[in-house]
């Protein structure tokens, strides 16, 4: 499958065996390469054993990768829109993954990460069970009127993005042929920056991000940033 299919057929992975991925795999993983939204924003991955991890999910797998971002402006989305393309690429290698917010590096086995901070951990590993969806019936998603001002199949990919709790607190405004993206007061832009990965991952020879002067806020919301497409 291409990482646009696995738009349509990725779920989180919860359920892991205990064999580990093999340095072959990890070498690739390493080596994918990942378009940011923002390339002047340094950060930084490592890949983590699940002994360095602080978490009370009993599911872990043995593996993690470990995300740590200088905190600049739009470092949340840009991490997002970036991991969220590994995310893809992960279960198009056969494996299992799964964003994990409820976890943290261990102090006393952390990486050294040159004044960057840890941002979010990305588990993955040999899936135990069903990994794929076989149709978007089974999804469990807002509907496109709650996301969008108006009905737009190119957002499909965007509707369809995975969330924290499955918050999905991104809404999309039209101008011409642009969109702006948006992000609800109690939701994340790491979560915005997910679905805009979806919206490239679909488009990637046309995408374009900009940020937009003077957008007005819609009541509740935070702008992000606006694509073409
Ligand atoms: C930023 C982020 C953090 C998440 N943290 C956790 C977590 O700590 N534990 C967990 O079980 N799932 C976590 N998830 C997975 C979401 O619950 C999941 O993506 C969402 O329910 C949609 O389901 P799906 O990914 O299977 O499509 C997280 C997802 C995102 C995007």
């Amino acid at each position: 499958m291409t990482l646009n299919e696995m738009i349509y057929h990725r779920k989180s992975c919860r359920s892991y065996t205990a064999e580990p991925v093999d340095a072959e795999t990890l070498e690739k993983i390493r080596a994918f390469e990942m378009k940011p939204l923002y390339p002047e924003i340094k950060m930084k991955m490592e890949i983590v054993r699940r002994e360095q991890v602080m978490s009370f999910l009993k599911w872990l797998p043995p593996q993690m990768i470990a995300i740590y971002s200088e905190k600049a402006d739009g470092y949340l989305e840009n991490v997002g829109f970036m991991f969220q393309q590994l995310d893809l690429y992960l279960q198009t290698l056969g494996l299992g993954a799964c964003w994990i917010g409820l976890g943290r590096m261990h102090p006393k086995t952390a990486p050294e990460v040159d004044g960057m901070k840890f941002v979010i951990l990305l588990a993955f590993g040999h899936p135990q069970g069903e990994q794929y969806r076989h149709d978007a019936a089974e999804f469990r998603r807002k509907s496109m009127d709650k996301i969008a001002d108006r009905d737009d199949a190119r957002l499909e990919p965007a509707r369809l993005a995975p969330s924290g709790v499955n918050g999905q607190p991104w809404y999309f405004a039209h101008e011409g042929d642009t969109i702006h993206a948006y992000c609800g007061r109690k939701g994340s832009k790491l979560d915005v920056g997910i679905a805009l990965a979806h919206l490239y991952i679909a488009n990637e020879a046309t995408f374009r991000f900009f940020k937009a002067e003077n957008m007005p806020d819609i009541p509740g919301h935070r702008y992000v940033g606006s694509v073409d497409l």
